[in-house]
């Protein structure tokens, strides 16, 4: 692999992403003798605090969905109750395989799941959707005898849905979706085959924040005899009760009867803490297919629901708690504060001229421009503090409105730096964009190597000390 077109950009990432070289405790061996716990914990109190006023306030995009300190205080508690528990061990720690079933049923309620259905607790949104993808190729080669599965997905799903292609040797269909930014049903429909194990809707996608018509996919899935996923990862948590609150949401859930699983993420919208999300299936006969056994080694009968054996069950009691804690009343009023916010912000961005909005989303707010090199102006919000999600083909920049951006004055101030960005850029048009480059490459077919190799090479960089 030839890196050296990024020679320049490794000191500048380096410093970027390696902040505590100078000043901090650091070891590339286990020390000799153990530091005091005294001194760690300072450590660790001054990182926290170090990156903590960024997220708090408001000014970073998704990442921390709840983030109120009585919140974070009571899910650490429960966390820390729960640090030894793993439900690997269901017979040691039966109070965490009944979190688990109870994260699930509420899931499952919440999505208006028939009887029947089921699902697992896994590490996050993406886990789900791999463990889906999984399920549906060993469904279709056990049902239908399927050896070179096929899924078809509209562009704007996660990258997740790749990474599964990937892992599992399923061939991928991404299909351009419309000027809406919605899946386009009849592409979706000229895609299918004999080889066809599952299609994909998102409620929303992550890089437009727009729900796709999951009612018509579904249906023709449903019609097909193929599986439908809905990637509900960032909405799962937030469309019911937007709905509740009487806004239109169109469906995505169970009551299509076409939607064959759901994946929810609990650590996004419900505010459980980091490394928990939900998998939901209409029948037990498909969970049956993302099981694992083994029944002939040494070490004793072997099952794990998920892909990890050993599990952190503190993260499910947290999870649990979270959701209980909140209720309904919780989780309503989060959605109604969240709604309320993306929609002054949407109306802040329609009112700039040189934006233009990224079809009608609810809560997530992305914008592009015709007039402006938009990753100029995700730049100037940078300097401001603001930790905004650049996107590409095309070009445009999102905030996922959390709990954070409902704290009085944020999207007032959102605005107003949009605005000033926007303007700084029209008097300043050739200023330099960081990732607008890079982007640009990743747009060139023959460049897609170079920035591949970028994109291994900023991992690398992370595991340096
Ligand atoms: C729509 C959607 N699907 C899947 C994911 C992946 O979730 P995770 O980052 O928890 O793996 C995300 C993350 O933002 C998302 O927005």
């Amino acid at each position: 692999m030839d890196t050296s077109a990024f020679e320049d950009l490794v000191p500048q990432l380096e410093k970027a992403l390696k902040p505590y070289k100078e000043g901090f405790l650091s070891f590339s061996e286990i020390p000799a003798t153990g530091c005091s716990r005294e001194d760690i914990l300072r450590e660790m109190e001054k990182l926290k605090s170090l990156e903590e006023a960024h997220w708090k306030d408001g000014k970073v995009s998704g990442a921390v969905y709840h983030g109120d300190q009585s919140h974070i205080d009571f899910v650490n508690r429960v966390y820390a109750l729960h640090s030894q528990s793993n439900p690997l061990h269901a017979d040691v720690f039966p109070a965490t395989t009944k979190f688990e079933a109870e994260i699930v049923s509420m899931t499952g309620h919440m999505l208006n799941a028939p009887k029947g259905a089921c699902g697992t607790v896994s590490s996050g949104g993406t886990e789900s959707i791999l463990l889906a993808m999984k399920t549906y190729r060993d469904w279709a080669r056990e049902t239908k005898g399927i050896t070179e599965p096929e899924m078809i997905a509209p562009t704007t799903a996660h990258a997740a849905f790749d990474k599964a292609a990937q892992y599992f040797c399923i061939k991928m269909h991404r299909i351009p979706v419309g000027e809406d930014f919605r899946a386009d049903v009849a592409a979706m429909r000229a895609a299918i085959n004999a080889n066809t194990i599952v299609m994909i809707g998102s409620a929303p996608q992550f890089p437009h924040g727009i729900i796709d018509p999951i009612e018509e996919l579904s249906e023709l899935a449903r019609e097909r005899g193929i599986g439908f996923h809905t990637d509900g990862c960032l909405g799962g948590f937030l469309l019911p009760w937007i709905e509740k609150l009487g806004y239109p949401v169109p469906p995505f859930d169970f009551r299509l009867p076409g939607v064959t699983s759901i994946s929810a993420d609990t650590h996004k919208y419900g505010y459980a803490p980091k490394g928990t999300s939900v998998v939901l299936y209409r029948n037990e006969e498909l969970r049956h297919f993302q099981y694992f056994t083994s029944t002939d080694w040494p070490g004793g009968l072997y099952f794990s629901p998920t892909f990890a054996g050993s599990r952190p069950g503190a993260l499910s009691a947290g999870c649990w708690a979270a959701m209980v804690s909140l209720g309904e009343s919780g989780y309503l009023r989060a959605a109604q504060a969240i709604v309320e916010t993306a929609a002054k912000i949407k109306q802040g961005v329609r009112e700039i001229p040189e934006l233009k909005l990224c079809g009608d989303p609810l809560f997530l707010v992305a914008f592009m421009s015709d007039s402006l090199d938009v990753f100029q102006v995700m730049e100037r919000m940078t300097k401001k503090g603001w930790s905004l999600n650049g996107l590409h083909s095309p070009a445009a920049v999102h905030i996922c409105v959390t709990l954070r951006h409902t704290q009085p004055g944020v999207a007032e101030q959102f605005i107003a730096d949009l605005k000033e960005a926007v303007a700084y850029v029209k008097a300043n048009p050739n200023a330099p964009s960081g990732v607008g480059p890079i982007y640009g490459m990743a747009s060139i077919v023959e460049a897609r190597y170079m920035v591949d190799a970028l994109l291994k090479m900023y991992m690398d960089i992370l595991y340096q000390v």
